[in-house]
């Protein structure tokens, strides 16, 4: 997606009137933007202040605060740990550990061949499945250690 494009694509949300008021159209602008670019960075958050007529800090403070934006440029594929309490008590620890080896990243960073980014994340609403992570949208529930190369070649890994 273009800038001109990303501006279109707001306009279409805000002519769209779902939101009280222009200012609640932020998130969703957001997530657009996370969705069609590498990363939110400096041009779109004017663009978002500009459509929406907010002060640019405003979308500045929103991007960097919510953990599902990246500010900083993000893998193809974000996996997404779950390491609240249920997550946590059925062996979240061990499966960001593996991850961590398999990966040859710390949590927060990104392959070199940019593939995979690694995060933590708060809870998902699947602690059923506890332990759970996602790969982009999709989600994988009660997650055992043995499992994580398979599911990392699902999306392009090389390794083992
Ligand atoms: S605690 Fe992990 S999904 Fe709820």
């Amino acid at each position: 997606m273009t800038y001109e494009e990303f501006r279109e694509e707001i306009r279409k949300l805000v002519a769209s009137n779902r939101y009280p008021s222009l200012k609640s159209y932020t998130l969703p602008a957001l997530w657009i933007a996370e969705k069609n670019f590498p990363r939110i960075d400096a041009e779109i958050m004017r663009i978002i202040a500009a459509e929406l007529q907010i002060p640019l800090i405003e979308v500045e403070e929103a991007a960097r605060f919510y953990a599902m934006f990246h500010t900083e440029p993000k893998g193809k594929y974000i996996i997404r740990v779950c390491t609240n309490l249920s997550c946590m008590l059925n062996g979240a620890e061990e499966i960001v550990k593996e991850l961590k080896k398999l990966l040859g990243i710390e949590v927060g960073q990104t392959t070199p061949d940019g593939l995979f980014t690694l995060e933590e994340y708060e809870c998902m609403g699947l602690c059923d499945g506890a332990p759970a992570l996602t790969v982009n949208e999709e989600r994988f529930l009660r997650v055992k250690k043995e499992e994580l190369p398979q599911i990392l070649k699902k999306f392009g890994w090389q390794g083992e």
